[in-house]
């Protein structure tokens, strides 16, 4: 699969501060890239690289195949469209209004904005003042303003802070819809919940340093499940699995915490080989969240 944004030892220094450390992005074509990260991890800081709008202490990145450079940022910008930080727009004007300003910086069509509108459905309230629009369609209006020019590419940072689980919703709904027309979307939060439902690809930071970049299925390998085994014969099967896993008592049986697959085949076999009756085997799946707690070390805010 080709990769929409590439990164090589992308770093960002503030003084002795390293903000971003050695980032090696991959975002392949056609995907929702989830960009994870607590607090100050640095994705903020990242997606300002990638669009341009701050310069790399060192490391490269290519966009849409291309090394980002001075020259080609002129080139590469008109097809990526950006919402970074705080939702973007005038309180004092309406939402058609901040949509003009829009129009006239990019020279878009009054069509292109009305699709824009559309798609994430503001037709109805775009003569409204954005001051008094709610944070969910603030955010909307963000989108649309990235959306308007047609873009392969949307940077998103953190388009559901804030938003009510309704709100959320809608937005993943949108992000979901717009991938399906093919646009490449990064997208970065500061909760996994929020975007492990759409993302195909996730890349989490902690630190400034990418400590996983993969699959959903991918970071669920990272998970040491537990192993339940229900046998009536308990102390028997803890004596046997001792030197394979420590186990302990369970309810209707023993349980073995965080084992891997090969020692799962292990104990299984050894257990049979006693004669030990089993009645059920299972793993307890850990969730997503306690994956990446694990990942992060339980220092994150995630
Ligand atoms: N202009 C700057 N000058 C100095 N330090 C900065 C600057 N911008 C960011 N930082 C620091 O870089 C680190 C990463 O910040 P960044 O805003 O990229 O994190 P983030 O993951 O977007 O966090 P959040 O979830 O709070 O938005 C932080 O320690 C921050 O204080
Ligand atoms: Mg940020």
């Amino acid at each position: 699969m080709s990769a929409v944004i590439t990164t090589h030892g992308l770093t960002k220094r503030f003084g002795p501060h390293t903000a971003v450390d050695s980032l090696d992005l991959h975002v392949p074509r056609g995907t929702i890239y989830g960009f994870l990260g607590p607090n100050g991890s640095g994705k903020s800081t990242t997606m300002k690289m990638l669009l341009g709008l701050t310069q790399p202490s060192s490391g490269g990145i290519e966009i849409l195949g291309e090394p980002l450079t001075r020259a080609s940022r002129t080139r590469l910008l008109p097809s990526i469209g950006s919402m970074i930080e705080a939702p973007p727009g005038y309180g004092h004007l309406t939402g058609r209004e901040n949509m003009r300003i829009v129009q006239d910086m990019l020279e878009l069509s009054t069509p292109q904005i009305d699709r824009a509108l559309a798609t994430v459905r503001l037709t109805e309230q775009q003569h409204k003042l954005v001051r008094n629009y709610s944070l969910g369609m603030k955010q909307r209006l963000g989108i649309a303003m990235a959306l308007a020019r047609d873009p392969s590419l949307l940077v998103l940072d953190e388009p559901t802070n804030g938003l009510d689980p309704a709100g959320i919703e809608e937005i993943r709904t949108l992000l979901v819809e717009l991938s399906g027309q093919g646009i490449t979307i990064m997208v970065s939060s500061h909760l996994l919940d929020e975007i492990d439902k759409m993302a195909g690809i996730l890349g989490i930071l902690a630190g400034g340093r990418m400590i996983f970049q993969g699959s959903r299925e991918q970071l669920f390998e990272h998970s040491v499940p537990d192993l339940i085994i229900e046998t009536p014969e308990q102390q028997a099967a803890l004596a046997q699995v001792a030197t394979i896993a420590p186990g302990a008592p369970d309810a209707d049986g023993i349980r073995i915490s965080g084992i891997d697959k090969d020692r799962t085949a292990q104990v299984v076999h050894r257990l049979a080989l006693a004669g030990i009756p089993i009645h059920q085997v299972r793993r307890e799946q850990q969730s997503l969240e306690d994956v990446f707690m694990d990942l992060t070390g339980r220092e994150g805010l995630l």
